[in-house]
């Protein structure tokens, strides 16, 4: 045969693999494209981004997201700050979202330049266990009974000092300056008295750094993200002189690895960078969500006066097995199962955490829906947290719903899974001491021109801060 023959046929032969290859890999990539759940990722790189975020402004995105899984049910996809994005929801899908080794935590870009890149959300594996190990010796049940009366004496410190002789309070500001000190108290070591100025000092650079958390990552001059990466260096100054006064006490036999979190990470050797991440990662993940529990705990109680009274009752019988300024004791939380369940329902309506998002490192399938690595899964808390058929009358407080168990996976503010939030327990009696302090000690009304409504970006915030008058029960 002839060699120019040979060679056309040898083109054709490699033109029609080629060919045979492209159809293959077209008619895989369309099997892929069909097994996506439905929706759409809408233009490229805005995709839904401004509808999201204006829904998110103007407290409509439960409106938002209910309407697209009720387009497109339980599994579906959209595009959000230019991630492929597939929102789920319902007790079946949370289970997948807090257990599949296909997903991993994450925070956004913005938090991890504020935070620091080494904080526990980002750590995977090995390196998240051990970091979450030290959290959780310092907020376990054990840990957190020992922490009660120091958490007392914030509260009443805080109470006499910023509710006592003011006819208005603005409770938001309040319970987030409460949490953030029962904070660098009971985890961090850091006391009124010898500390006071160093609280205050972190106080004002957290306040920018949590909303440089929020803004858009554009590090330009005049922009909020710039302003507040500022505030976050300065913070993290103030951190790294605690931890080296630390470092030099606990060298000098002065303190020991269990007085706090900080100096237990020292003496196991945890690199620098990685405690000052995340001293200020647990900081941030333990001050705003309890002040925002606290905070709607006080709205609910002002309009359901009947769950109101029950709560006075159930706290003022507390009260009376006290002698005056005697502290309360972990016995005396047990007594306050009302409460705590008004709270948890506080938590269901309005979660501080309100959609749990993880990065998908493998292919991943639910449902019989593909969801590719590289995108981000969303889990909508609040659409479960809201669903009728699981809780009737979604929209009323009816803390009774918590007195039977409920289905796995349906109530998941705390999160769920291997990284389900460490904090519960600690939430749990900074709020139960606190209610009984304000409820015994105050009584309360929304103030004039404040409707108590909330926009969410994306953690929930009460208009004017949630203005309320206050008027003292105690002499
Ligand atoms: C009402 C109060 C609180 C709520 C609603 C809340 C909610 C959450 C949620 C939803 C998560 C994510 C879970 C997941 O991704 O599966 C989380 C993680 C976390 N929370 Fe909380 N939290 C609260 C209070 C606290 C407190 C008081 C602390 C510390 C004292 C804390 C420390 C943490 C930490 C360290 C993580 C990261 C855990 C990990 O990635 O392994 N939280 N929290």
């Amino acid at each position: 045969m002839d060699a120019s023959v040979l060679a056309a046929l040898a083109a054709l032969i490699l033109a029609s693999i080629f060919l045979l290859s492209k159809q293959r890999s077209s008619a895989r990539e369309d099997h892929r494209r069909q097994q996506l759940p439905p929706g759409s990722l809408g233009l490229p790189v805005i995709g839904q981004t401004l509808g999201f975020l204006n829904a998110l402004r103007s407290n409509t995105a439960e409106a938002w997201l209910r309407q697209r899984a009720a387009t497109h049910g339980p599994v579906s996809r959209f595009s959000f700050l230019g991630v492929p994005t597939v929102l789920i929801v319902g007790p079946s899908a949370n289970k997948f979202f807090f257990s599949s080794p296909g997903l991993t935590a994450k925070t956004t870009m913005a938090a991890n330049r504020m935070v620091g890149k080494r904080n526990i959300r980002e750590l995977t594996g090995s390196d998240h266990r051990r970091v979450r190990a030290m959290f959780v010796k310092f907020l376990k049940l054990d840990a957190v009974r020992g922490y009660v009366a120091s958490i007392d004496d914030e509260v009443r410190h805080h109470l006499s000092t910023e509710w006592r002789g003011h006819a208005t309070v603005a409770v938001m500001p309040s319970m987030k300056s409460l949490t953030f000190d029962i904070m660098c108290t009971a985890i961090f070591g850091l006391d009124r008295g010898a500390h006071a100025a160093v609280r205050q000092k972190l106080s004002v650079e957290f306040q920018q750094l949590v909303r440089g958390t929020l803004s858009v990552p554009l590090n330009l001059p005049f922009t909020t993200f710039r302003k507040c990466l500022a505030a976050s260096r300065r913070g993290r100054q103030t951190v790294a002189r605690i931890m080296e006064e630390k470092r030099a006490k606990l060298e000098r036999g002065e303190i020991s690895p269990s007085d706090d979190l900080m100096t237990h990470m020292l003496s196991e050797g945890v690199a620098d960078e990685d405690i000052i991440d995340n001293v200020i990662f647990m900081m941030l993940a333990a001050h705003d969500t309890t002040a925002i529990l606290l905070t709607f705990l006080i709205r609910h109680l002002d309009n359901n006066r009947d769950v109101y009274t029950r709560v006075v009752a159930e706290q003022e019988e507390v009260a009376r097995s006290k002698a005056p300024g005697e502290s309360l004791t972990w016995d005396d939380l047990g007594k306050m199962r009302y409460t705590w369940a008004v709270a948890m329902e506080t938590l269901r309506l309005v979660p501080p955490v309100f959609s749990n998002t993880r990065r998908v490192v493998d292919d991943v399938e639910f449902n019989g829906h593909l969801i590719p690595k590289g995108w981000q899964v969303m889990s909508a808390v609040n659409l479960t947290q809201w669903d009728p058929a699981i809780f009737p009358d979604p929209d009323k407080l009816d803390p009774t719903r918590f007195e039977s168990p409920l289905p796995p996976y349906s109530f998941v503010a705390f999160g769920g899974g291997a990284r389900v939030c460490p904090g519960n327990e600690f939430a749990r009696v900074e709020a139960l001491v606190a209610m009984h302090y304000i409820v015994t000690g105050f009584r309360w009304k929304l103030a004039a021109g404040c409707d108590g409504s909330f926009s969410r970006y994306p953690m929930p915030s009460p208009a004017q801060g949630l203005l309320i008058d206050i008027e003292p029960i105690w002499g």
